[in-house]
C-alpha cells in the first residue's frame, strides 16, 4: 500500500476486527468496562483487567496491536499488507513460513499464493482444517522480489513471532524450510540433516520439513514432506497432543 495513511487506517480496522472478535469469543456483546467513561466506575470497583491481557496471559489481539503499523525495518517501506498471521488462535499446531510472498502481501494473508494452494492440498490429504491451525512466518512483511529475509529484518520481527508462540501456546510447531526452521532453532544445521526428526524450541515439540516453494521447484521430495507430516499428525492427533 503506497499511501502510509491508508496503510495505517487499514491496520487500525485490522486491529479492531481482532479485537472485536476476541471479546465476542469471551461471549461479551457489550463494550468492556475499559471502554466506558471513567465516572460510571463505582469508587470502590475492582481494578480493571485489560481487554488484551486476561490473567497476565498474552493474547494475539496484544501482540498485533503492539506490532501496530510496524516500521522497525526497511521491509515496511515497500510491504503493501503487514501478514500477522490467520488460523485458530489457540491452536495446537503451529506452521511457520519464512515470510510473505506477492500473493500474501497483496492479501494481507500468509500462505494463499502458489505455495500456500500446495500447502492447503497438503492439509486436505490429512484431513486438517486451516481453521483449526494457525500460520504464521519468521517475518511479517514481504522480502522484494521474495529474496531471503536478511539479518536485521529477522531480529526485529522475532520478537513478534515469539509473542504469537506464547499468545497460542502451541504443542506442535511445524517448521516449513531452511530458513524458519534455522531461525526458530537457532541452529546452522542443514534442513537436509534435522528434517523429519522432533526438534524443542522451549517446551514445544518442532518438526522441521521442507518449504512447499521447494517442493514446487522438486516435487520428488513431496514424498519425505509426507512422511514428515505423518509424524506430526500421529502426535497431534494422539490423546496428550504430544505434551
Ligand atoms: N512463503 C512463505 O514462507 N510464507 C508465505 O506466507 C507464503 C509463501
Amino acid at each position: 500500500m503506497a499511501d502510509p495513511g491508508r496503510e495505517e487506517l487499514h491496520n487500525l480496522v485490522v486491529q479492531l476486527r481482532h479485537f472485536l472478535a476476541y471479546q465476542q469469543r469471551l461471549g461479551l456483546a457489550a463494550l468492556p468496562q475499559g471502554l466506558r467513561k471513567e465516572r460510571e466506575r463505582p469508587a470502590n470497583a475492582a481494578p480493571e483487567i485489560s481487554p488484551t491481557v486476561v490473567g497476565a496471559v498474552l493474547t494475539l489481539e496484544a501482540v498485533r496491536a503492539e506490532l501496530g503499523n510496524c516500521q522497525r525495518c526497511k521491509l515496511s517501506r515497500t510491504r503493501r499488507h503487514l501478514v500477522f498471521g490467520a488460523g485458530e488462535p489457540h491452536a495446537r499446531l503451529v506452521f511457520i513460513g519464512e515470510g510473505p510472498g506477492e500473493e500474501e502481501d497483496l492479501q494481507g494473508v500468509p500462505f494463499v499464493g502458489a505455495a500456500g494452494q500446495l500447502l492447503d492440498r497438503l492439509f486436505d490429504r490429512l484431513e486438517l482444517k486451516r481453521q483449526e491451525v494457525y500460520i504464521t512466518n519468521i517475518v511479517k512483511c514481504r522480502p522484494p522480489g521474495n529474496r531471503n529475509p536478511e539479518a536485521d529484518e529477522i531480529s526485529a520481527c522475532l520478537p513478534f513471532l515469539k509473542k504469537q508462540l506464547q499468545a497460542i501456546q502451541p504443542r506442535i510447531i511445524c517448521t516449513l524450510g531452511r530458513i524458519a526452521t534455522q531461525v526458530l532453532l537457532e541452529t546452522a544445521a542443514p534442513l537436509s540433516r534435522i528434517r523429519g526428526q522432533w526438534q524443542k524450541w522451549q517446551d514445544i515439540q518442532v518438526m522441521p520439513t521442507f518449504h512447499p516453494s521447494y517442493l514446487l521447484r522438486f516435487p520428488a521430495e513431496r514424498k519425505k514432506t509426507w512422511e514428515d507430516m505423518q509424524k506430526v499428525m500421529a502426535r497431534y492427533r494422539s490423546k496428550n497432543h504430544g505434551a
